[in-house]
């Protein structure tokens, strides 16, 4: 059975509620659709020692390829409760997000609006680096 986008982005949003974000106080959280139609999501966790912190991203597809995931096929991004503009990624995680990637890959950016947009890695990371 098929992940519904609302219930990737309600996905999102649920784990947006697990962000570690004391440092800025922006919690974001996202959700994977992997090739096998699973789920799953990661947080921002940051750190005392800034560059260390994680993105959301970074840890959806931590958890995807743990768990034996090869592609993303849909990708939910939830940022900055209590902010108007929706969290698209991070250069960094737009090429985290381009090595599991595809051009059917459709990445779902929102915030508390109950509207959300949709993007290509393609219109995310035009001329991107590959190394094949
Ligand atoms: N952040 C993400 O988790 N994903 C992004 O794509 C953009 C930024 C996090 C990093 C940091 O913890 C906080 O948002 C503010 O930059």
């Amino acid at each position: 059975m098929t992940i519904a986008n609302e219930d990737l982005i309600n996905a999102a949003t649920e784990a947006r509620e697990q962000a570690y974000s004391d440092y800025s106080g922006y919690s974001v959280g996202a959700a994977i659709v992997d090739d096998q139609g699973r789920l799953h999501v990661g947080c921002n966790v940051e750190n005392a020692a800034y560059p260390l912190g994680s993105c959301a991203e970074a840890g959806a597809i931590a958890a995807m390829v743990q768990e034996g995931g090869k592609r993303i096929v849909r990708i939910a991004v939830a940022g900055g409760r209590g902010k108007i503009a929706p969290c698209t990624p991070c250069g960094g995680c737009r090429q985290r997000i381009h090595e599991f990637a595809d051009s059917n890959t459709v990445i779902i950016v929102f915030d508390d609006s109950e509207e959300w947009q949709e993007y290509s890695i393609a219109d995310l990371l035009p001329a991107s680096f590959h190394l094949d």
